[in-house]
């Protein structure tokens, strides 16, 4: 079966389920969006357009072959550019100690552009996009495709190299989460 967009008009697929109802106000989805326990992780890039990076908790798998996951990136954002012009990114996720990191990728305390990567230790895999030192796991990654959805860029990656797995992988020391609006972490076992 291939699924695609949902036709807004009943008569043109009556069996979709008819049309599309209003969805519900902004506010009240992120309240509950809120309540979900989500991974902090930073989202990095590198290339003609330079390096920059995100704070996001908005990444998910999508196929294992091939290896392939989204992240969603704010249309607001003035990164969008670059990650479209470099077409490469990582997903990094962090350790409960990168607090502070997160907080600059996510505009805290007014850092812009380059300057977001003094903070933390950086090197790279695969396509060159910025790998953090100490993530528990990471994600190099092509991007390959790009879909706007309402406010958001939904970036699509092929996965290109990982690293923080097999032997040799760092103590696993928790990881970093967000839920009700704050930092938390999951326990170390
Ligand atoms: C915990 C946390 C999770 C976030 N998740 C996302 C996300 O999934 N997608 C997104 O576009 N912005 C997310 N943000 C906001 C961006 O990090 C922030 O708006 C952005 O870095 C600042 O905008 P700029 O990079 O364009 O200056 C999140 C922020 C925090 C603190």
């Amino acid at each position: 079966m291939t699924f695609s967009r949902r036709p807004t008009d009943p008569d043109e697929a009556p069996e979709a389920g008819g049309p599309l109802r209003p969805a519900v106000p902004g506010q009240a989805f992120r309240d509950a969006i809120a309540r979900v326990p989500s991974a902090v992780h930073i989202i990095t890039t590198a290339g003609p357009a330079g390096r920059r990076g995100f704070t996001a908790t908005a990444f998910a798998s999508v196929s294992d072959d091939p290896a392939t996951i989204l992240v969603c990136l704010n249309l607001k954002s003035s990164q969008n550019e670059a990650f479209r012009r470099n077409a490469v990114f990582a997903v990094n996720m962090l350790p409960p100690a990168a607090q502070p990191v997160a907080d600059v990728f996510a505009g805290r305390g007014g850092v812009v552009g380059e300057a977001r990567f003094e903070h933390g230790v950086w090197s790279s895999l695969v396509t060159g996009s910025p790998i953090l030192d100490g993530a528990p796991m990471a994600l190099d990654c092509d991007l390959v495709d790009s879909v706007e959805m309402g406010t958001h860029a939904v970036m699509f990656g092929r996965v290109v190299a990982v690293s923080g797995i097999g032997p040799g992988a760092r103590e696993d020391e928790g990881v970093l989460i967000y839920r009700d609006r704050h930092y938390d972490k999951t326990r170390a076992p």
